[in-house]
């Protein structure tokens, strides 16, 4: 594959991009990273497809972009904890993390990005979306804009449909942590630390309430806030193949995996990048 060239194909007209002409398990240049981080900047989620790499080469990827985090609730792989398994079994209902969200956005400091690596897939559906919350801001009115300027709300891991999605992983792989409640405030509009850019950073996973306010006060802004932020023309849908990497910024984007392969198995291994508090 040609040495120092790789080419980007935006996937939609709001976000994601698929990187082409690189092969991860060979040497990676450091311009490379560079030209990777940069698409990522731009396009907010970047794909790659047809990738050979082992778990230690995913993990020795991801490190080239910032420092590993390990998932705080369930359990890594035995040998590589930052490793986190993303598991659906074929008789299982729900899917982890299957709704609208930022991964784990009630930390502190949630993870800056993740980076994802199909390792078997359903025959057919287990597609993922991506919605741009640099969009999601833009497209509020003057009046909206300045209302949320200066607010905070609350992010938990206790919101129900997500801890729902968490509950049959929790079953034989919890860890310590996640029998505790986690809950962080943080701007309901952020700016991107990177890009200088204002964004829209609450969402339906993990976003309770308004600081100082209730949740049935804080409801009917949010759940407007919720259904703008994810509008059609906001998003890409990602269709996964054998050999397939998804590498999201967990600021600039959201993602939703979909539900609709039931009675399949359906595995991705998961590493996140330490981002810092924001602001
Ligand atoms: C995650 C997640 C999406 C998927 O790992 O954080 O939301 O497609 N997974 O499984
Ligand atoms: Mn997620």
């Amino acid at each position: 594959m040609a040495g120092n060239s790789i080419s980007i194909e935006p996937m939609s007209g709001a976000i994601g991009a698929e990187i082409l002409g690189i092969d991860l398990a060979s040497p990676i240049t450091d311009q490379m990273i560079e030209e990777i981080r940069k698409a990522q900047l731009d396009h907010f989620v970047v794909f790659f497809r047809d990738q050979d790499i082992t778990p230690q080469q995913h993990l020795a990827f991801a490190k080239r972009f910032g420092e590993v985090l390990e998932y705080p609730l369930v359990k890594g792989l035995e040998d590589i904890p930052q490793i986190a398994p993303v598991i659906k079994l074929a008789h299982e209902t729900v899917n982890f993390g299957g709704v609208w969200h930022s991964d784990t956005a009630y930390l502190p400091e949630p993870p800056k990005a993740t980076m994802l690596v199909a390792r078997e897939l359903p025959p057919y559906g287990g597609d993922t979306m991506f919605a741009n919350m640099y969009k999601a801001y833009e497209t509020l009115s003057d009046g909206l804009k300045s209302m949320l300027e200066g607010l905070r709300a609350v992010n938990s891991t206790e919101k129900a449909d997500a801890s729902a999605t968490r509950e049959d992983r929790l079953k034989t792989s919890a860890t310590a942590a996640a029998s505790e409640e986690i809950a962080s405030a943080h701007p309901v509009v952020r700016t991107h630390p990177e890009t200088g850019r204002k964004l829209l950073y609450v969402n339906a996973g993990h976003t309770t309430r308004f600081e100082n306010m209730t949740v049935e006060e804080s409801a009917p802004l949010l759940n407007y806030l919720f259904q703008h932020q994810i509008q059609p023309e906001f998003t890409c849908r990602f269709r996964w193949q054998p050999g397939s990497i998804a590498f999201w910024d967990n600021r600039a984007a959201q993602h939703n995996p979909i539900n609709d392969y039931h009675g399949f198995k359906r595995v991705m291994h998961r590493v996140t990048l330490a981002g810092d508090a924001p602001s």
